[in-house]
């Protein structure tokens, strides 16, 4: 059972696979009838191996660690039942179930820290960012598989180990629950990001302008230790805040000269016009203040409603600096990229005018550590406008959409 368990992951975003081998797994530490703590370890051992272990995707240490992982947090869960067993009084239900919850946050203490340690060294993401992106999604789903653990080794123990196998039904069911999560998240993020490119397009600017000013955003948000969840708003925000432009008349959008007093004033609508467009989803109504305020200045001077200070969202104070950083960074048709030296003397010569200096001041750390080539250039491929054949010809040989769930 826990050789199909683990041919069985599902690839979280963040580097992370979630397994349901934890409940058979824990089964056998928690059998009785076995030879412990021997029998767990083995069964462990031998019962993890996944198919990129067999396939030797990974390096052999990598095999070794996860194995070593499974082994370590089986063994603690063992040795927190054992410590615990003479103070439970056979059927009781309070004694049991304090048991229980000790094996089960033993297990997922050990487990979740060393995934957490390989994911984080593995994809050079904080340990943070990882925990945001999956663990938190995973402890949950390791939790339930507690008990079912527990209860895999009781009917073992009393029927007979074949009725354990029933078991993989509800845990196949929480499988799914798994995959269906990760294609739900990957179909949203995908859905944003081509809408993004599609506001790009049509604006005129180079592919990835959108893509740019998120991640510079989603840096300077992290660098300055805001929450994972509201990093990943202002990350989607700085990807949509543009999105009113699409109700902007294109004469507009796309005139080459100065716009007079009448186009000016259509096109700063457009920051309500992205609010508008936002808001009706919930999924994407926590950007709307954000989207709304992307054009305030910090002494008051900006648009829609001319806020001050600390009274514009923190997310629009950094998509502005965001913005204002890619668009100096980077070439437009008519004019070349200024360069981060200049684009930082302007961002400095703003700040507390139109800049929050301490937004300004965060871009600035982040860039003196990670060098000004931090955010050259988008890794989005260039969009090429291709003919009907060409088109025709590269999707006959693009390789088959990735399966979410080939681990
Ligand atoms: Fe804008």
């Amino acid at each position: 059972m826990t050789l199909i368990a683990a041919a069985l992951p599902v690839s979280l975003p963040g580097g992370i696979s979630a397994t349901i081998t934890t409940a058979p797994v824990l089964a056998a530490a928690f059998d009785s009838t076995l030879p412990q703590p021997f029998a767990a370890c083995w069964i462990t051992f031998l019962g993890t191996f996944e198919p990129r272990d067999l396939r030797r995707e990974l390096p052999w240490y990598g095999t070794l660690y996860n194995r070593a992982s499974w082994i370590l947090s089986v063994f603690a869960a063992w040795l927190a039942l054992t410590v615990l067993q003479p103070y439970v009084r056979g059927g009781d239900p309070v004694t049991t179930t304090v048991q229980l919850v000790a094996v089960g946050s033993t297990f997922a203490l050990v487990n979740s820290f060393l995934a957490l340690m390989a994911a984080s060294l593995r994809t050079h993401t904080p340990l943070g960012r990882v925990w945001a992106l999956s663990l938190r999604n995973t402890v949950l789903g390791l939790a339930a598989q507690v008990p079912l653990g527990w209860l895999m080794a009781a009917i073992a123990v009393s029927v007979g180990h074949w009725a354990a196998a029933l078991f993989m039904v509800p845990l196949l069911l929480a499988r799914y629950s798994f995959s269906r999560y990760t294609e739900t998240r990957e179909l949203f993020f995908g859905s944003v990001s081509a809408l993004s490119q599609a506001i790009d397009a049509k604006d005129g600017f180079t592919r990835g302008h959108a893509d740019r000013v998120s991640r510079i955003a989603g840096a300077i948000a992290r660098q300055m230790g805001l929450s994972e969840k509201l990093i990943e708003q202002i990350e989607l925000a700085g990807l949509l805040h543009d999105i009113g432009k699409i109700g902007v008349e294109d004469r507009v959008l796309m005139k080459p000269a100065r716009l007079d007093e009448d186009e000016t004033e259509l096109m700063r609508r457009h920051p309500i016009y992205g609010a508008a467009i936002l808001e009706p989803s919930a999924a994407l109504r926590p950007l709307v203040q954000f989207v709304l305020h992307h054009h305030e200045n910090f002494n008051g001077t900006g648009y829609p409603e001319g806020l001050e200070g600390e009274a514009i969202p923190l997310g629009s104070r950094i998509i502005i600096v965001a913005d204002a950083y890619e668009a100096m960074t980077s070439d437009r048709i008519y004019r070349k990229a200024l360069g981060h030296d200049r684009a930082m003397d302007q961002l400095n010569k703003y700040k507390g005018i139109q800049f929050d200096p301490k937004v300004v001041r965060s871009l600035e750390q982040l860039i003196a550590q990670r060098g000004p080539q931090a955010f050259e250039a988008s890794t989005l491929p260039p969009i090429n406008y291709e003919t009907l054949a060409a088109l025709r010809q590269r999707l006959a040989h693009a390789p088959a959409t990735r399966d979410v769930n080939a681990g």
